[in-house]
């Protein structure tokens, strides 16, 4: 007898708490999976990955966002808007922003590590990898430490959200194109220019170990933060 479909899906997934998302995924996104989240200047890369952690912190799932360009004090001013209690899940532990300065790679992973560990994290944000350029000159080694920074959370338990960049107006999906090879998945968000004015898009470009929708879906940022709309359509 043929198994029902949910039956068949044994995969462990994590709910990202963000409206839309989860149903993209055929459910959510399987545990410990590392995942480039890549985009276009202001598409709303920093906002997804803090509400991953928001939901996750309120669900008894420790976060840590590192930070290696914006300030801890402006994310949390940024996310005041969509989650007033973002103060106090920092001040009970839960969710935890910390800047990185950059000194050089072993002493990076050694700080992620100390962190992850004391914060008893299950879920990470690096953002964002394209300042690995930072430790590296050649583009092979920026991939391999990638792969190695992967790990590193894979071994801590954690699901991991490394942001990426999309150049404005290029057709690629990272600043290296390297970043999108080294991940279990990538999910691509863009500003999209439609009659005259800009639409928000997102993507999901690859998941290793699901199913899940591989065309743009409309999203939209508001004072609740990001929502996706599957069902619907960016180009009619
Ligand atoms: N309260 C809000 N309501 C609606 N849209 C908002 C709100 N706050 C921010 N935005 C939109 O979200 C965009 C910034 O989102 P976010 O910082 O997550 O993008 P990003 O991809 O991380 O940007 P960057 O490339 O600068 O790192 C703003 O440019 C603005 O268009
Ligand atoms: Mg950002």
């Amino acid at each position: 007898m043929a198994e029902t479909a949910e039956a068949v899906d044994r995969v462990k997934r994590v709910h990202s708490g963000v409206q839309g998302f989860d149903e993209i995924l055929n459910g959510g996104i399987p545990t410990e999976d590392i995942i480039l989240v890549t985009g276009t200047p202001g598409s709303g890369k920093t906002t997804l990955c803090m509400q991953m952690l928001d939901y996750g912190a309120k669900n008894g799932e420790n976060g840590v966002y590192f930070t290696l360009e914006e300030s801890a004090k402006d994310i949390i001013e940024q996310f005041k808007n969509f989650d007033p209690q973002i103060e106090d899940l920092i001040k009970s532990g839960m969710l935890k922003i910390v800047e990185i300065t950059l000194t050089d790679y072993e002493s990076f992973k050694g700080m992620i590590t100390a962190e992850m560990e004391a914060a008893k994290a299950k879920r990470v944000v690096i953002d964002s990898v394209t300042y690995f350029q930072m430790f590296f000159a050649d583009i092979m080694s920026i991939r391999k430490s990638i792969i190695e920074v992967s790990q590193l959370i894979k071994s801590h338990n954690c699901f991991g959200l490394l942001i990426g960049e999309i150049p404005y107006g290029e057709n690629k999906l990272s600043a290296f194109g390297v970043e999108e090879f080294a991940v279990d998945g990538v999910v691509a968000l863009y500003l999209m220019e439609k009659a005259g004015s800009f639409i928000r898009a997102i993507r999901v470009v690859k998941m290793r170990d699901t199913n899940h929708l591989t065309k743009f879906c409309p999203m939209e940022i508001s004072n609740k933060g990001i929502v996706i709309y599957p069902n619907a359509e960016v180009f009619t």
